[in-house]
């Protein structure tokens, strides 16, 4: 039996959580700063690293405290190294090198969107057979990748502007629906009518690759009083300032921007799924709770179709520990001078031989 700590703050979740053989787990624990940055309608780097400062301690004694373990049960520290904000990534990995030095046990630096894509086998019900097609749809990433193995991962595509999240987030501001923009748009859009308004779906043939800027620019003009007459500063700020055109219906927008974002991930990731003979298609990341995208990838899909529990779909530690147990039986250990990563690309990641 192998035990991992897994630790993450890599943008504005502080979480620990402790797994068991990279399947079973025993603990997950969440101190989500949703609330701390709500007020400012995004997170502010500084803020989210005090945030983790302030209650990673706590929320480690917690997951050991779950799942009624003391540290000397644990078999190594699984923190996330990168990609995400340096200052927060800072903190648990800080935090995870104190907890090696104390307790000698080995330490090992994990990619976090490697996290995302082992969050499927937390928990899973049954064996998951390679090849897979990953979709990973997160609010600072848009990635879709071959995978042929653990840890083995071919890019097919990624995004070219804004994160499909990103692209939640904002058009949530312009609709003024609270932080963070996902959820409210998915509420918002119930009843709405998703054919009101025709938004672009851009790259929908011939690549992998997404862009989601031009639908948000759609939406901002759907979205605003008339322009006559009225400067404007051209650049992002004037998108999310307020105004929103009188007897809009926010709901029919809403609908009709969710539809457009699921639309273009559906197709784009069944057509991968079929070019390449994958088995399964496996999606992860915050957008992967989004109930229509679940819907349509479900109903489209020549092959089954898996998403994580709602919890394992944003940011969280139990896939940190996961991802840590196939990499912890690969063979790694990294030593104290592990340095964080805020920019990571998966197929930089080399195959973990099994
Ligand atoms: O994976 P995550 O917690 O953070 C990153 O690693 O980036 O994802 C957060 C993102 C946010 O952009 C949020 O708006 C989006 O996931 N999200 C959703 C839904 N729930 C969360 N987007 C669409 N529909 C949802 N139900
Ligand atoms: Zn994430």
């Amino acid at each position: 039996m192998t035990l991992i700590l897994g630790i993450e703050t890599s943008c504005d979740e502080t979480a620990a959580a402790v797994v068991e053989d990279g399947m079973w787990q025993h603990s997950n624990i969440i101190a989500s700063q949703i609330d701390l940055h709500a007020q400012y309608g995004g997170v502010f780097p500084e803020v989210a690293a005090r945030a983790h400062v302030e209650v990673i301690g706590v929320v480690v004694e917690a997951a050991l405290d779950e799942a009624r373990l003391t540290l000397n049960d644990i078999d190594a520290i699984a923190v996330t190294q990168g990609p995400g904000l340096v200052t927060s990534l800072l903190v648990g990995m800080n935090y995870a090198k104190g907890l090696a030095l104390a307790t000698r046990k080995p330490l090992l630096g994990i990619n976090h969107l490697e996290g995302h894509i082992y969050s499927l086998w937390v928990n899973a019900e049954s064996p998951i057979e390679f090849p897979v097609i990953n979709l990973i749809v997160s609010g600072g990433h848009t990635e879709l990748l071959l995978m042929t193995g653990h840890g083995a991962y071919e890019k097919l595509g990624g995004t070219i502007d804004d994160a499909a999240g990103e692209a939640f987030d904002k058009v949530g501001r312009l609709l003024e629906l609270p932080y963070p923009g996902g959820p409210s748009i998915q509420k918002a859009a119930e009843g709405g009518n998703p054919t009101a308004y025709d938004f672009p779906r851009a790259l929908i043939d011939g690549s992998y690759d997404f862009s989601f800027s031009g639908l948000k620019t759609a939406v901002m003009r759907a979205v605003r009083p008339s322009q006559k007459g009225k400067k404007r500063k051209a650049g992002e700020e004037s998108l999310i300032e307020g105004e929103i055109r009188a007897g809009l219906s926010i709901r029919d927008v809403a609908a009709s921007f969710q539809t457009a974002v699921v639309d273009v991930l559906v197709t784009k990731t069944i057509q991968a799924a079929r070019e390449y003979g994958a088995t399964e298609i496996l999606m992860s990341g915050g957008v992967s709770a989004n109930k229509l995208l679940r819907e349509q990838m479900q109903v489209s899909s020549p092959v089954p179709v898996r998403y994580p529990v709602f919890q394992l779909c944003t940011d969280n530690a139990a896939m940190i520990a996961t991802a840590g147990y196939y990499r912890y039986e690969g063979g790694q250990r990294d030593d104290l001078a592990l340095d964080v990563r805020p920019t990571w690309y998966l197929d930089e990641l080399s195959p973990i031989n099994s």
